[in-house]
């Protein structure tokens, strides 16, 4: 299994493919006989066809957002075949645990694949917009079920019971899908942060010796000083010591939406983007090349940050209480409600500088008129009710998975905003209620799990009223149509 440390970093990097991988400086093939790949036979070619978004034409504006966001739709919900890329070739080797660069698991001869191929599109594990109705609401870009569920970097797979507990087990990673609704403000927001953490970090080596605080947005990420014009990073507090603030993925570990979705391609399907193995390159061998352009990940992450954001309904009295209550026994200190952005466009990148969230910029999405729910502040900003101050927590052994790193019991705050239609909870979706998810907080939410337990069952009903008004969003991809 390969090990990766993140970069700029101390923990070592658990994403589920292993580490985000490194774009490569390239562009789009020009040439359309380039992305021609052999049919399978009888009209069956590749499920993508031969109209292809490059990045280009985006640049170039011959596409309209709507065009746009019905690119990445496709992207999103395409079910890819070997002529599209699915799969790796045949085995390198030289490499034999690694085809299509996918780390795999080799267990006393037993070869198991545990990341991928694991599904044919995006929107098998992201399919459930609510599961609070019977039966649930299916739609694109939502949660997924135990079914859905990955399991990333086990180390140990006892199908035969060697260790005699007296049942299969496993190690490693289990998580269930969430959704990806709002994604475009939760984005906006990080990048913002980011920019000024960075900024706190110039003023701290400015001011060598001196610690700064790093706040933003009404989140505290701790100290950071240079001492002789070395950092000291033994302060910080929920976040890389690179100060880059990364809101996606359960552990917090992917910057943008791109970022993540380069590596789902990867991870899923061994579909390889070309911005991960360069342009006109068969890297896995599989007999097709430039299997994801560079413009499709743009398409897909602009499909991806336009999805509407959940919404809050309105509260009752039953609600009102709930909501001091969350605030009263300590909740809202995690789980913030609300933040604002400075501006209301969001900013896209190619290729991405993490620490420089601004640069490179070849197209912005105003997601007051994109994303639906978003709306402008008097400031020019937009609101972004996500409940979660996109910071990492220690929620104790209880919670903790289990690769046998540090980073193990650690979890950026799970965003609430929607949460009355997403069980199961939780990383791995162990809880079924959200009574279970709350009393499961352990590590640095103990206490106020604890404070939750102690309240009265008329108060802890309050406070599930007011849970109950977070609703994810009923058509988040309204107004998308897939394009041929
Ligand atoms: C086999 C199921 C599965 C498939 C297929 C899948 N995902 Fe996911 N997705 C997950 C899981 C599990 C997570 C949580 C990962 C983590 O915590 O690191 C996730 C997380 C995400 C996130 C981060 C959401 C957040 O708020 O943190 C995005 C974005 C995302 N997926 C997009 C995609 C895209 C795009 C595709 C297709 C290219 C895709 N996913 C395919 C299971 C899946
Ligand atoms: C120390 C920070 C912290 C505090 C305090 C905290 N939480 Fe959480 N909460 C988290 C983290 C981190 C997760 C994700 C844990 C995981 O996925 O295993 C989470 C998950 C949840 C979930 C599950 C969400 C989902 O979609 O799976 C709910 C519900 C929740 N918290 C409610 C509460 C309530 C109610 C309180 C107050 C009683 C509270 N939390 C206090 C950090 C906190």
């Amino acid at each position: 299994m390969r090990l990766h440390w993140a970069i700029g970093s101390g923990l070592v990097c658990l994403t589920m493919a292993g580490c985000p991988t490194e774009p490569v400086a390239t562009t789009d093939p020009t040439e359309s006989t380039q992305l021609g790949v052999q049919p399978l036979g009888n009209l069956e070619g590749p499920r993508l066809g031969t109209n292809r978004t490059r990045q280009q034409d985006i640049v170039d504006g011959l596409l309209s957002l709507d065009e746009l966001r019905a690119a990445g739709l496709k992207m999103f919900s395409v079910p890819f075949n070997q002529a599209d890329g699915y799969g790796d070739g045949p085995m390198d080797p030289q490499d034999p645990t690694s085809p299509g660069g996918r780390p795999t698991l080799q267990d006393n001869g037993v070869f198991l694949r545990v990341n991928g191929l694991d599904a044919q599109s995006c929107l098998e594990c992201h399919s459930v917009v609510s599961s609070a109705t019977i039966p649930s609401t299916f739609g694109v870009g939502g949660v997924g079920g135990t079914a859905a569920n990955v399991i990333a970097q086990p180390f140990f797979i006892d199908v035969a019971d060697r260790d005699d507990a007296g049942f299969a087990s496993l190690d490693g990673r289990f998580i269930n899908p969430p959704f990806v609704f709002g994604a475009g403000g939760i984005e906006l927001l990080a990048k913002e942060m980011t920019d000024e953490l960075q900024g706190l970090l110039e003023l701290a080596r400015l001011n060598d010796g001196n610690w700064v605080r790093l706040g933003t947005k009404g989140v505290d990420f701790g100290l950071v000083r240079f001492q002789d014009g070395v950092l000291d990073a033994s302060r910080v507090e929920g976040i890389e010591p690179d100060l880059v603030v990364r809101p996606f993925g359960r552990k917090g570990q992917f910057a943008t939406v791109r970022e993540f979705d380069r590596e789902a391609m990867l991870f899923h399907f061994g579909m390889q983007p070309i911005e991960v193995v360069g342009a006109n390159n068969d890297a896995d061998g599989d007999g097709v090349m430039n299997e994801v352009l560079i413009g499709e990940l743009s398409a897909l992450h602009i499909f991806n940050t336009t999805l509407e954001r959940p919404f809050q309904m309105e509260l009752d009295e039953a609600g009102q209480r709930g909501a001091a209550l969350f605030e009263a026994v300590g909740c809202s200190s995690c789980h913030l409600p609300s933040m604002t952005t400075d501006r209301r466009s969001l900013p896209l990148s190619y290729p991405e500088v993490h620490d420089d969230p601004f640069a490179n910029v070849y197209y912005e999405v105003d997601l007051t008129a994109a994303a639906p729910g978003f709306e402008a502040t008097p400031r020019g900003g937009v609101r972004v009710p996500l409940y979660s101050d996109l910071k990492r927590h220690d929620m104790g052994s209880g919670l903790a998975e289990s690769t046998g790193r540090e980073i193990d019991s650690f979890f950026i705050t799970a965003r609430l905003w929607g949460v009355a239609d997403t069980a199961p909870y939780l990383h791995d979706g162990r809880a079924m209620t959200l009574t279970e998810a709350i009393e499961m907080h352990g590590g640095a939410g103990q206490k106020a799990a604890d404070a939750f337990r102690g309240l009265s069952i008329a108060e802890r009903g309050d406070l599930l009223e007011f849970l109950y008004t977070l609703r994810t969003p009923l058509e988040p991809a309204a107004g998308v149509e897939a394009s041929p």
